[in-house]
């Protein structure tokens, strides 16, 4: 059997890597500049990543004490510019690679949300994803009318409305709506272009959507929920799921649980692509990876660290013994960041400051030493079962994604796991995914499947 392929995103935020990303030697210092995006989307493309990835995040994060002050003073988590105009400068300057940002289905509406992704959609030749979020800090919610973020079934709840509104929308206008003949003047077909009339408890739309139908059918969907709720969501719904993980061993549980899910759907669970953090520092050896990691961490400021874990967990961890371990409690935040942090600190026997030191240069499931060392820990993801591919995250923007596209790329490639070129024009012709027939929708949504299994 032919050995499986290896998939890359590339983790870039819009505003500085975090908490010390910004800080390194080699980091550049103008990303509120487009220049900044458009060179490292052009190094990623001639790299044939499949995708950049831009997370999100709106609002300055005030997790720890209630305060904004320490994200502000540390550069941790904040800024943040809007994902949507920095992966269309991206978009602009390549002309293959996949560009996907986030926008959560808390704070948008399914028409705003829809139209915008069809719209890049179009204007990138089917390179557009969407990473579905469903928001995760009281300070986001407190930013939209709301006192707190509201728990965690209600925001899966509306977001499962949201993705079957936006889905319907997206199938409004068929494939063969669009005309386009100067001779007999008729532009589209309005026997193919219908409402959508979606009324739910938490979004209600009409439609038609004013965009005919993607390119890609659906944009691809990615999602990184890691509750039971946000599992059951991602398995139905999304192309691609980001994850982190402290440990092979919960990579393996987490991709089975997800895989098997996705078989219950009845889809083919090689259409859905798991793909783990994986940040990644490249030296000439194991020491010297080593030695560039620890450099990297002692940038750290340990309130900065904490900052950082209170705003992914939306705990404010000042309410505890500093000094103590980390309890165990239902986090309203990132369920993932919160297992793995836990993890991690009980396997170590950390307090809670000793892992905020620790976290604020943790970026996501670390691979440290030369370029054979990381390739041999990415076939081993692989070949496991814990991974379909990478969601590779720089430590320092584009220094970082350099050294990884200029030793582990070619060593990948060297052994047969990663393209020599592209061969599709999608986003889903990069990831193997099949382009969605119009109503594929009711094969996602948990209205139709409920309906479906019901005698
Ligand atoms: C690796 C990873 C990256 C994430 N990136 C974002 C992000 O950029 N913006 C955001 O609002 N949520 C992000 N999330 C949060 C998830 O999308 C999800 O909303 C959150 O984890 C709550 O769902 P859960 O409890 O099911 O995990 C991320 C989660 C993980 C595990």
């Amino acid at each position: 059997m032919p050995e499986k392929h290896i998939h890359l995103a590339a983790f870039m935020n819009a505003g500085p890597m975090a908490t010390v990303g910004w800080r390194h030697a080699a980091a550049r210092d103008d990303f509120l500049d487009a220049a900044y995006y458009t060179d490292t989307a052009r190094l990623l493309e001639e790299a044939l990543f499949d995708l950049i990835f831009v997370p999100d995040s709106l609002a300055v994060p005030r997790s720890l004490g209630g305060r904004f002050d320490p994200a502000v003073r540390y550069g941790a988590g904040s800024p943040r510019l809007d994902p949507i105009p920095a992966i269309s400068l991206m978009a602009g300057a390549t002309r293959h690679i996949g560009l996907a940002a986030t926008t959560s289905t808390g704070y948008n509406e399914p028409y705003n949300v829809a139209r915008s992704y069809a719209t890049l959609d179009h204007l990138t030749g089917g390179r557009a994803g969407w990473n579905v979020v469903t928001s995760f800090q009281d300070a986001e919610a407190q930013n939209f009318g709301f006192e707190a973020l509201p728990p965690r079934e209600q925001r899966y709840a509306r977001a499962e409305e949201f993705l079957e509104a936006t889905a319907r929308l997206w199938d409004s206008w068929s494939d063969a709506a669009v005309v386009h003949d100067k001779v007999s003047g008729q532009y589209g077909r309005p026997d193919e272009v219908r409402a959508v009339d979606f009324q739910g408890e938490y979004v209600k739309v009409q439609g038609p959507l004013g965009v005919p139908r993607p390119p890609q059918g659906y944009p691809v969907i990615v999602q990184a929920g890691a509750s039971p709720s946000g599992r059951d969501f991602a398995a139905r719904w999304a192309d691609v799921i980001f994850c982190s993980h402290e440990s092979i061993e919960s990579a393996i549980e987490f991709y089975s649980d997800v895989k098997a899910l996705a078989a219950k759907y009845g889809r083919d669970p090689d259409h859905l692509k798991i793909l783990p953090a994986a940040a990644v520092v490249v030296g000439d050896s194991k020491e010297d990876a080593q030695a560039r990691h620890h450099a990297f961490e002692d940038l750290v400021e340990p309130e900065a660290g904490l900052s950082r874990l209170a705003y992914h967990i939306n705990v404010d961890l000042t309410k505890f013994d500093l000094d103590g371990p980390l309890p165990e409690m239902e986090v309203a935040g990132v369920m993932g960041h919160y297992r793995e942090v836990l993890e991690y600190a009980r396997t170590r026997n950390l307090t809670i400051r000793e892992l905020g030191q620790w976290y604020g240069a943790r970026t996501e499931g670390y691979l440290v030493g030369s370029a054979s060392d990381i390739a041999d820990g990415m076939e081993e993801w692989i070949d496991r079962g814990a991974a379909d591919g990478f969601m590779v995250v720089a430590t320092h923007v584009p220094a970082a994604f350099a050294d990884f596209a200029s030793q582990v790329v070619p060593e990948l490639q060297r052994r047969g796991r990663f393209r020599t070129e592209y061969t599709g024009k999608t986003l889903r012709d990069h990831l193997g995914l099949p382009r969605p027939e119009r109503e594929e929708w009711k094969n996602r949504a948990a209205s139709t499947l409920r309906k479906a299994t019901q005698p």
